[in-house]
């Protein structure tokens, strides 16, 4: 999918590589208008395993969790060759990346379905809420998210890329990102998270204490682990693994996706206004939510 996208974008203007839909940007090369309009169909059933995230929250870290735990309860070894599904029935895990085709061909997949999705909540179909599908939703420090999109913006084609990190900052703030403002999408998915069906974790937290991370989203999906199980799991998404396996996951991506794969890189780049400026929207727009409270800030 990637490959493919940056070829397309590569012979793209960059004023040409997002396009709005419902007043939010998103690239072209990855989705349509069609595709979304495809998308509100979507049947959702009760044993998918949904991951949110706005992108560079390291959502390609809990990918590969959630990938090993789903392959535990189905009594496979994570990262083995047994633990690969048939690649006829696989699809590229980003629910509303694809073709308008892509929904129909999910019907046929088996049980549990997993994916992975940038949207805000009022943007998903409405068939995953009424059907309270399990949503893991991974939030991060909005510096350290700013400073990873900054760089990973340069790296793929299908995203505008920035020459100087000033006029990135300036988009991240004025809601011109692909997927839209991270602010806003905090704010929404606060209103969420009292759902029984949705477990909320922090990139930091995570980073702070894996084991602990991997063992409570196991209680939350419902898969039991043992020991040994649970150390395979924890071992494999280290930041030095994921990154020495990444030619295998991410091909000639791997190193755009597995950067620095820590806290406060942020300090590298913000000015002391811009880290005032952001402390700001911070305080007025998410600090009082339940997310906002649960970020390390
Ligand atoms: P940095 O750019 O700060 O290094 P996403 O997967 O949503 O695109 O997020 C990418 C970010 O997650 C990158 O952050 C990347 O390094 C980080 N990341 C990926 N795998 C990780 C891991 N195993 N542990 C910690 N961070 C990881």
């Amino acid at each position: 999918v990637l490959d493919k996208a940056t070829v397309v974008a590569n012979s793209m203007h960059r004023d040409e590589l997002l396009f709005s839909y419902k007043g939010i940007p998103y690239p072209i090369t990855f989705c349509s208008p069609e595709s979304f309009k495809a998308l509100e169909s979507f049947e959702a059933r009760s044993d998918d395993v949904i991951l949110a995230g706005y992108p560079k929250s390291g959502t390609n870290w809990l990918r590969q969790i959630l990938t090993d735990l789903i392959a535990v309860s189905q009594k496979k070894t994570p990262g083995s060759e047994s633990s690969a599904s048939d690649e006829d029935l696989e699809e590229f895990p980003y629910l509303e990346v694809g073709d308008v085709e892509k929904y129909e061909r999910m019907t046929k997949l088996p049980s549990p379905r997993f994916m992975v999705t940038h949207l805000r909540p009022e943007n998903l179909p409405k068939s995953i809420f009424k059907n309270k599908v399990k949503i893991l939703l991974l939030i991060r420090n909005p510096k350290d998210v700013a400073t990873s999109f900054y760089h990973f913006s340069k790296g793929l084609a299908s995203f505008p890329s920035y020459d100087n990190w000033d006029d990135f900052f300036r988009d991240f703030m004025t809601k011109k990102m692909p997927w839209g403002c991270y602010f806003e999408y905090v704010s929404e998915w606060s209103k969420y998270t009292d759902k029984e069906n949705i477990m909320a974790i922090t990139y930091e937290e995570l980073k702070e204490n894996r084991a602990l991370g991997v063992k409570n989203i196991a209680a939350f999906f419902g898969i039991p682990l043992t020991e040994e199980e649970l150390q395979l799991v924890v071992d494999r998404s280290s930041f030095q693994s994921m990154k020495k396996n990444s030619d295998k996951t991410h091909g000639t991506f791997g190193n755009i996706f597995f950067r620095k794969g820590g806290v406060s890189d942020w300090k590298n780049l913000f000015t002391e206004d811009q880290n005032e400026k952001m402390d700001k929207v911070f305080e007025e727009q998410i600090a009082g939510t339940k997310l906002g409270k649960k970020l390390k800030y």
